[in-house]
Formats: C-alpha cells, structure tokens, sequence
C-alpha cells in the first residue's frame, strides 16, 4: 500500500514540473529581428528562366524546384546518377553545402570549379541565383521523364 502511495507522488511531482515546463516555455517572446533569423527560407533566382523561387531550408534544391514547379530535370530521381539537375551558381555559393563525394564524382572537380551543382545533392542556407539549364543545354536523355 504504502508503495503505491510513494509512486503516486512521485507521479504528482513529476506531473507538475512538467506542467511548469510546458507554462514557462509557452511565454518566450521573441523580438522581431530573433523572429527574420528564424524564418527558413530563401529564394532561389532562375536567371534564364526568369524565376523566383520560395525555397524551404532542410529541402535539397531539386525539392524545392519539384515542389515550386520550376522546370528542373531528374532522370534518377535525386540520386546523384543522371546530372540532369545541374544547375550553375551564378552568386551566393558561400550559402551552399559543399559538394558531397557523389556529386564530385558525378559532375568532377572542373564542373564544380566553374559553379555546376547537382541540385539533389545541394542545400541552401541564402539566397541564391542560378542559371537552369533548358533541355537544349542538357543530355537528350534528361528530357524523358
Ligand atoms: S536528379 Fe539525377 S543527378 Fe540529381
């Protein structure tokens, strides 16, 4: 008896510094400037395409691309086999992943070198303006979908 009597309040107490958790934490404020360095997005600009997309951080380009419409191409699916998501950064590549060991080996350090990314492969944290290969620029094989 006297057992169930301990892990009831036992239960008790734990029961009510959670609750004083959950109160405490439900009245942070955040000041407006704290709030711009929390959104997670950036925009990609598409030169060539005249393009502005709304991209979501945690999404690798090529999603944010498939999920906004833009007219990217993807044979393999965002693995990293077909190359047909190239994309060519024309500025803000500080804000970028580095290239990962798949990407080197699919696209090679001189790609790489003068801007090329495979977009399945690449994170942004900025914004971002890219040049989007049209089908002419690309293998005829990334235009069968
Ligand atoms: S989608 Fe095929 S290499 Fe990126």
């Amino acid at each position: 008896m006297s057992t169930y009597f301990v892990m009831f309040y036992l239960f008790l107490i734990v029961f009510i510094v959670n609750v004083i958790q959950i109160e405490s934490s439900a009245h942070v404020s955040v000041n407006p400037s704290q709030k711009a360095k929390m959104v997670k997005s950036y925009t990609v600009t598409i030169l060539n395409h005249d393009l502005k997309v709304s991209c979501q951080r945690g999404y690798s380009l090529l999603n944010n691309f498939l999920i906004n419409n833009a007219p990217i191409h993807t044979t393999c699916g965002g693995h990293a086999n077909c190359g047909c998501c190239r994309i060519r950064i024309l500025e803000g590549e500080k804000g970028l992943t580095q290239p990962n060991e798949r990407e080197v080996k699919r696209l090679g350090k001189d790609l790489i070198s003068q801007g090329w990314r495979l977009s399945c492969q690449t994170h942004s944290l900025r914004d971002i303006t890219v040049h989007m290969p049209t089908s002419n620029e690309l293998d005829p094989e990334c235009s069968k979908k």
